[in-house]
């Protein structure tokens, strides 16, 4: 390790040339600017003794000094230090006037306040400078998944089918997802279910590219999902997530979101499916009721559903059901749930859930555990199996069994 001593520069040895530099230019200004002899320093983001000091070294020399700091004090105090020396130490060497004093500080007062705006203006400008590199970087990330090469394919060509034939999911140095194979047919509804942080947020994600797997391939209504453009991919999965996102925008425009054009019968029929459509009425402004931090907070269970029927609005082929009624109780889930499978009929479905309760309402179901398939089988088929998903099963009545005793 080094010294001490000689590894860095004393702070104020380097307060002393900057201090130094600083004089010079100022001095050289000074003359142009106010026509007077001797030197102006500027001093900013000095501390106060800091500035002081210079303000009593120069001041003696009979130089002015401006303070300029977002700190109003600080550069008050200074530029008063100042004056008081100024007003004294000069006409004691007897190269100003009276009038010449007198007009001096009458420049001064009205330099005080445009220089302290300044240094105000300053400060803004480079908080707002650091803003805008963050933004632009920001703008500047390459998205990860892009277009590669794609066919021309249109949602219409696109059948309900999923398949995934060896996925794998790296990151930060272990396997996410693992030896993922699953063929999931038009039509059903396959529920996922495992512990937190089992990968089922991540093995749906997969599916409308969100992410790519690092190893084996994920197929799309038939075809490869890196070759189908992402726009039709995007159109014909719906997604409502786990944890959802809405603009502070009318409800009408968060559900329209996925929409072309704003289809006021559409969205109504999307907000009915998702069993929201009489509380949006009961709200004073019904759908044109604005969101967010200057209008309405939903409850959890209620961003759920709005989030379920903009992503229902579209009409997608897959629907992905990220643990997407967790908010709601389970009697209004089934409700939901039933509705559904009636009016959608042949769409894809992924129902992805903590509760067993809820996975009822798949035809197949499949358990992760740090990111593998561990079992599957029907909801009745896996209770009997005794496995990971009976366990689960059985944490979850004893849960509801102690709310209802408690
Ligand atoms: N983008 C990512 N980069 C790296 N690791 C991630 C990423 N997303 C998720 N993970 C990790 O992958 C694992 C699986 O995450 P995932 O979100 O799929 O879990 P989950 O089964 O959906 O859990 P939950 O039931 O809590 O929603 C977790 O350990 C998580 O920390
Ligand atoms: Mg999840």
């Amino acid at each position: 390790m080094a010294s001490p001593r000689n590894s860095v520069m004393s702070p104020s040895s380097t307060r002393m040339r900057a201090m130094s530099s600083f004089s010079r230019t100022m001095g050289l200004m000074s003359r142009d600017i106010l026509g007077l002899e001797g030197r102006i320093v500027m001093v900013t983001g000095a501390g106060r003794g800091f500035g002081r000091a210079i303000a009593h070294g120069y001041g003696r020399n009979g130089a002015t000094v401006i303070a300029v700091d977002p700190d109003v004090e600080l550069a008050t105090s200074v530029a008063s230090e100042v004056e008081a020396l100024g007003a004294t130490a000069i006409p004691i060497r007897g190269d100003m006037s009276v009038g010449q004093l007198v007009q001096f500080n009458a420049y001064l007062a009205q330099l005080t306040w445009p220089i302290l705006g300044l240094g105000r203006v300053m400060a803004m400008y480079q908080r707002g400078f650091t803003s805008l590199k963050r933004l632009l970087e920001l703008l500047d990330r390459e998205p990860a998944v892009r277009d590669e090469d794609p066919l021309p394919l249109s949602v219409a060509d696109l059948s309900g089918e999923v398949r995934l034939e060896g996925v794998g999911l790296w990151r930060d140095g272990r396997w996410l997802l693992k030896d993922l194979t699953l063929t999931v047919p038009e039509g059903m509804t396959l529920g996922i279910t495992g512990r937190t942080g089992s990968g089922k947020s991540l093995l749906a994600a997969l599916v409308p590219r969100l992410m790519d797997p690092t190893e084996g391939r994920v197929y799309v209504g038939g075809y490869e999902a890196r070759r189908i453009p992402l726009a039709t991919l995007r159109q014909a999965v719906g997604v409502a997530p786990q944890e959802p996102f809405l603009f502070s925008e009318t409800i009408l425009e968060n559900i329209a979101y996925g929409l072309e054009t704003l289809d006021r019968e559409r969205v109504e029929w999307a907000a009915r499916l998702a069993g929201i459509h009489e509380e949006i009425l009961a709200f004073p402004r019904g759908y044109e009721t604005v969101l967010g931090e200057r209008g309405v907070t939903l409850s959890g269970g209620q961003r759920q559903r709005v989030a379920l029927a903009r992503a229902l609005a579209k009409g997608p082929k897959i629907l992905i059901l990220d643990d997407a009624l967790s908010a709601v109780d389970t009697e209004t889930e089934a409700r939901i749930l039933q509705g559904l499978k009636g009016v959608l009929g042949r769409q894809t479905t992924f129902l992805i859930s903590h509760r067993t309760a809820t996975l009822r309402h798949a035809d197949w179901i499949i358990v992760l555990d740090g990111g593998r398939i561990v079992e599957e089988g029907t909801h009745e088929s896996l209770l009997e199996a005794g496995g990971l998903y009976a366990e689960l099963d059985r944490i979850q009545r004893m849960e509801v069994e102690g709310e209802v005793e408690g």
